[in-house]
């Protein structure tokens, strides 16, 4: 569990996630605070609001609750980020809105989090947003999932309380068939108890504190396939040089000056001749550096292609997809719509073409589906008018994710993990297969005839 060397200085990205009022907005602010991660102006303007929108009692989730609207309704509707560090790693904190109205910006947040903490107000236990925010976060494959069971003052730090939610969601994780490490902590965000500094009333509980577990957990397991480039511009430079770049940022693994890469969707083959990092040449660019590309050959290349290192794992270029969805828009969708894929490799609009389940939150149980309504969890088949260049999320998260957008409103309408790419290798039938034997078989004995016609001749 604990951190490598290389890991202490990178930023780990983090979202709380949970059903409204369960205190993640609350929980962020006591982090925040706790571990000197605000400032005195923050901290005099959360005085102010505080006064202004409540009680007067100092309320700490105004450090993320931003816009107007949510002040005075109490809730976060956009997804707030907040930036804090301590000695050891840096933190993006993404405080996600818990309504079900706004699981479009949970999965947001989630969808580039390393951690997902899940919070559950100790006095309702887990409920279906609950459930249905810890379903998102395991198959947007978060690295671990912190569960802080929030509001133990308000159950005397009650040990049974605290063990069934903990049974509750291991249950849902298992019953899920995910396999994200749960480390859970009983908490209460507004006094702070087990958020930076261990508390005295869970004397039961010998566990570390949140920021204990967002100091220490191993975020270096998330995938990394190898040197990718999706193409966002060309890059030509004037006055006669016939400079022509590649340009947009590293997604995994290393790029060399020499080193082989393949072109999607086309397939062209080349090698890399330089490799400009902000602005200077440079012999290698790591994973997350923008840069800009030289190929040896004259090639038809340009934005939405994607350059991949030859010695990566390969991506699919396909028509064809099979698709975890989080649906979330008013109307419903069925078989048949139309709808167009974002993808980092292109927008292409396409038609899906099946609904193989939709996610049942009461017994997280696949049942089969004529429609996805708002908020719902389903796997669908979608066919593309042209190829797009894919990855299985489960092995690459920015290759396997698209957002789906409605053709007639423009709007975003989903989120899109992939399961598989291209159609499965079609099996010939029983009776075509034998058909195809016995063509086989008298080919190659024509052309041993042949053969045998030129010994005797
Ligand atoms: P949404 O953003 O609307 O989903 O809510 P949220 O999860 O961010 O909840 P928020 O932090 O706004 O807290 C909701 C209410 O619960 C506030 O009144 C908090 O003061 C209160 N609260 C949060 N944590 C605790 C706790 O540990 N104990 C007690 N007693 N109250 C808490
Ligand atoms: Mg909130």
């Amino acid at each position: 569990m604990s951190a490598t060397a290389t890991e202490l200085n990178t930023q780990i990205r983090i979202a709380t996630i949970g059903s409204v009022d369960d205190g993640k907005s609350t929980l962020i602010g006591r982090l925040l605070h706790d571990s000197k991660g605000i400032f005195e102006d923050q901290l005099n303007a959360v005085s102010r609001a505080s006064r202004r929108y409540g009680d007067g009692s100092f309320n700490l989730a105004l450090l993320t609750d931003g816009l107007r609207a949510e002040r005075e309704q109490g809730i976060t509707i956009d997804v707030a980020y907040r930036y804090f560090a301590t000695p050891n790693r840096s933190f993006v904190l993404a405080d996600t809105p818990g309504h079900a109205q706004f699981t479009r910006n949970m999965v947001t947040g989630a969808s580039v989090s390393d951690i997902a903490i899940v919070l559950v107000d100790a006095r309702h236990g887990v409920v279906e947003q609950t459930r249905r925010h810890v379903a998102i976060a395991a198959l947007l494959g978060v690295s671990h999932l912190v569960l802080a069971v929030n509001k133990m003052d308000l159950v005397d730090w009650s040990e049974t309380v605290f063990d069934e939610v903990v049974t509750d969601v291991a249950n849902i994780l298992t019953t899920l068939d995910s396999r994200v490490p749960l480390h859970p902590v009983p908490i209460c965000a507004t006094g702070g108890q087990n958020v930076v500094d261990r508390a005295e009333e869970s004397s039961w509980y010998d566990g570390p504190s949140i920021l204990d577990l967002l100091e220490r957990l191993d975020v270096s397991a998330s995938q990394d396939v190898g040197a990718r480039l999706a193409v966002q511009w060309t890059i030509r430079e004037h006055g006669g040089s016939d400079y022509r770049g590649y340009a947009g940022r590293l997604d995994g693994g290393t790029l060399a000056v020499g080193e082989r890469v393949v072109v999607y969707p086309k397939g062209y083959t080349s090698v890399v001749t330089s490799v400009t990092r902000a602005g200077a040449p440079t012999d290698e660019a790591i994973a997350g550096d923008a840069i800009a590309v030289e190929l040896q050959d004259d090639l038809d290349v340009g934005k939405n292609d994607v350059i991949v290192a030859a010695s990566a794992q390969q991506p699919v270029v396909t028509q064809q997809i099979v698709a975890d969805v989080c649906w979330f828009d008013e109307s419903s969708v069925s078989v048949g719509a139309p709808i167009v894929v974002r993808h980092s490799s292109g927008e292409v609009s396409g038609r899906i073409t099946a609904i193989q389940h939709r996610l049942d939150l009461d017994t997280l149980q696949n049942s089969s589906a004529q429609q996805l309504e708002l908020n719902d969890i389903g796997r669908i088949e979608i066919s593309l008018s042209s190829p797009l260049v894919v990855d299985a999320y489960t092995e690459h998260r920015a290759g396997g994710s698209a957002a789906l957008i409605s053709p007639t409103t423009n709007a975003t309408v989903g989120a899109l993990m992939v399961v598989r790419a291209g159609q499965a290798p079609a099996v010939p039938a029983p009776k075509a297969r034998a058909r195809r034997i016995i063509r086989d078989f008298f080919t190659a004995k024509e052309k041993n005839h042949d053969a045998f016609a030129l010994f005797a001749s």
